[in-house]
Parts: C-alpha cells; sequence; structure tokens
C-alpha cells in the first residue's frame, strides 16, 4: 500500500467509516426530532459507484476497516450489495467490513449479508424494556432488534456488539441488566457515555461517568475481569467469569480517546470529516463527479458481476488519482 494517511501528531488513518444515508427508522430522543431532520436532496448523496470509488481510493492509501453507518444504514437499496462490492476490495488490503444499525430492519437481510463478506455489526440498543424503547425511539420494535442480534450472534463469523448510550435517570438502571445479557449471550455490550450534539438536549447531568457504572456493575456480579485493550480500541473491555459475552466502557466523555484516534469518515453527501467533532469538512464527491465519470460509469455497468468489477477495481487501484489524493491527505493534514 502506499503511504498510509499519517497526520502531524503521526496518527494513522487506517479506519474509514461511512455513512450511507441521513435518514433513519427510529426517532431516537437524543438524535432527531419527532419530524426527522432535513435531508440533503437525494441527487447531492453519493451514489453506490462513487462508494466503491472513494472505499478503492481510501483502501489503497492504508484503510484496513470500513464501517457503514447511517442515519440507519440498512434502509439504503444498495446496501446488501455494497458489502458484496466491498468485499472485493480485501486483496488490496482490506480486512474487515462492518456496519453500525438499529437491527430494526435487518433480520431478512442477514443471510446474504454474510454471504457477500460481512464481519461484524453493531447493534445500537438503549433498553431491553419494550416500553423504555418506545420512549426513547419514538417507534416500536426492540423485539424485532433482539430477534437481529439473536440470530446475528449465531453467525460465528459476525463480531457482535451492543451500543447502549447510558443518560442518567433514563435507563442507567439497566445496565446490570444489559451485563446478565452476556451470560448467555457471546456479544459484546458497550456503555457509552452521553456526548453533546448539536441540538440533543443534552445536558452534564445525563452523562454518567463510566466508574459509578463500573460500580454499579460490581455490587451486583462482583468484581469483573479487565480483559486487554487492542491499540485503537475506543473501548475499556471487561467481562464476568463464566460469562459468554464481555462488557466495555466507551468513555468518550471522562476519558477521550482522540490521541489514538485512527478514524476519518465520509458523510452521505460525500464529504471527508477527519474528525467527529471537527466541523472542517471537504467534498470529495464534488471532485469525482467533475473528473472521474469515466471510471465511475465503468463500476456502474460491471457492479452486477463480481469477476468485471474486481478487474474495474483493480484497474483503478493500479492508476494514481492525485489531486484526490491531495485533497484527502491536506485534510488529514489538518486534523486537529
Ligand atoms: P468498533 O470498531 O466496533 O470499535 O466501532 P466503533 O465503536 O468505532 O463504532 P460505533 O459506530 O459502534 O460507535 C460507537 C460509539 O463510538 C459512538 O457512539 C461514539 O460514542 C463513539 N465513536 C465512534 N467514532 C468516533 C469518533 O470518531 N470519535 C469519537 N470521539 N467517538 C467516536
Ligand atoms: N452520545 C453517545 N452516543 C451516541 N450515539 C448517538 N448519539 C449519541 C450521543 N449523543 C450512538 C448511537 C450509535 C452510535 C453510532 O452512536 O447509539 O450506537
Ligand atoms: Fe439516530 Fe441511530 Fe436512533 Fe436512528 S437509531 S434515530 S440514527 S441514534
Amino acid at each position: 500500500n502506499a503511504s498510509p494517511l499519517t497526520d502531524q501528531f503521526h496518527r494513522k488513518h487506517t479506519y474509514l467509516r461511512i455513512s450511507l444515508t441521513e435518514r433513519c427508522n427510529l426517532r431516537c430522543m437524543y438524535c432527531m426530532p419527532e419530524e426527522g431532520v432535513s435531508l440533503t436532496p437525494s441527487g447531492q448523496l453519493l451514489t453506490t459507484e462513487e462508494i466503491v470509488y472513494l472505499a478503492s481510493v481510501f483502501v489503497k492509501q492504508g484503510v484496513t476497516k470500513i464501517r457503514l453507518t447511517g442515519g440507519e444504514p440498512t434502509i439504503r437499496k444498495d446496501f446488501v450489495d455494497l458489502v458484496g462490492h466491498l468485499n472485493l476490495l480485501r486483496s488490496w488490503g482490506l480486512q474487515s467490513i462492518t456496519v453500525t444499525t438499529n437491527g430494526i430492519a435487518l433480520r431478512r437481510k442477514l443471510p446474504q449479508l454474510v454471504e457477500n463478506g460481512l464481519d461484524g455489526i453493531n447493534f445500537s440498543l438503549d433498553t431491553l424494556d419494550p416500553l423504555q424503547f418506545q420512549l426513547l425511539t419514538r417507534r416500536n420494535g426492540m423485539e424485532r432488534v433482539l430477534e437481529s442480534i439473536q440470530m446475528a450472534s449465531e453467525y460465528s463469523q459476525l463480531n457482535v456488539k451492543i451500543n447502549c448510550v447510558v443518560m442518567r435517570q433514563i435507563n442507567e438502571g439497566e445496565v446490570p441488566d444489559f451485563v446478565q445479557y452476556t451470560q448467555h449471550h457471546p456479544v459484546t455490550v458497550r456503555f457509552i457515555e452521553y456526548m453533546p450534539f448539536d441540538g440533543n438536549r443534552w445536558s452534564q447531568h445525563k452523562l454518567v461517568p463510566y466508574r459509578d457504572l463500573l460500580q454499579a456493575i460490581r455490587e451486583r456480579f462482583g468484581e469483573p475481569v479487565k480483559l486487554t485493550d487492542e491499540a485503537h480500541d475506543t473501548t475499556k473491555a471487561y467481562c464476568i467469569p463464566g460469562f459468554q459475552g464481555k462488557f466495555g466502557f466507551i468513555t468518550s466523555m471522562t476519558d477521550h480517546f482522540c490521541h489514538t484516534c485512527n478514524r476519518v469518515r465520509i458523510t452521505a453527501d460525500g464529504n471527508l470529516k477527519v474528525c467527529l467533532f471537527g466541523n472542517a469538512e471537504v467534498s470529495l464527491r464534488d471532485y469525482i463527479r467533475q473528473f472521474k465519470t469515466k471510471e465511475l460509469d465503468a463500476i456502474r455497468a460491471n457492479q452486477h458481476d463480481p469477476t468485471l468489477l474486481a478487474a474495474c477495481l483493480a484497474e483503478i487501484l493500479e492508476g494514481k488519482d492525485q489531486p484526490l489524493l491531495d485533497i484527502i491527505h491536506d485534510a488529514v493534514q489538518k486534523k486537529k
């Protein structure tokens, strides 16, 4: 692989998050208002071929992990096919294709996703109580989510995690129940410290520091075992001896992990964002729409035949799109 995406603090960016859509089939209190968010006109969103093209360029720049996110990625029509297309990038160094989903619309798609090469699923689920689920997400469907999780955990090739955003006086009392869930389920439950985002009515009061959660877990299960964390893991991982699953904490607020950050992201409308909290974005879409029509047409024309598509990607990967690389490297260099 060519020079990796290294920034001025020597952080290497090997993990790309691609948002497939801004839409969602839930309305989580902390994320979206009931009426939804104002959506980017669909013509401005990345197409299948644009996503595949950009993913190829990033893999050539050393990206080894791609996570598909949203909104809710599973509601995009080409979601399952996209996983298959990305799977062709393994021979170029891609090692992991994962998705973060609320699990509502996943069940029917699961077998084909696994077939297409998916490695892992992070499910967003903040409660195990159907009424609370209704309050938090303003929709029904907790049973469907649990079924999706169950089904996913039966595939040994899938790494299954549950993301639980913990909010004081809302779901903090359920934390030991989530740990209990790991007794008979081979999944990792991660408790996420509630973070402030524009307009989510975050308040310091709703944040529960992970140390308090750890204490509540001790009180119910005794001292948990600390597991070793990998270099770029955002999670501090633990388990209860004898339990099939694990649990952990994403301590974005009380012990942030910016110094080991290895992530960059592409928004649904094709902007490169080097930090979740940074506002600076640069459009990759505008450049490739203007200058890469031949390559994009070729991906579109060949997308239904993996052999042809692989050949087409090989040709792209063997070339060098210097102006695009300059845009990307410049943005990474400016990362704070
Ligand atoms: P893994 O590869 O399984 O560790 O996934 P992940 O945790 O990176 O991704 P996921 O989509 O499951 O996000 C879970 C939580 O991680 C989010 O709620 C955020 O709190 C946090 N997170 C993800 N990406 C970033 C990031 O770039 N910066 C910060 N500060 N937090 C992030
Ligand atoms: N704080 C922490 N996590 C959040 N998520 C969404 N909003 C917040 C927030 N304000 C989580 C979702 C999902 C993950 C991608 O981000 O629950 O699991
Ligand atoms: Fe937001 Fe995720 Fe909830 Fe959808 S499921 S509203 S994207 S937090």
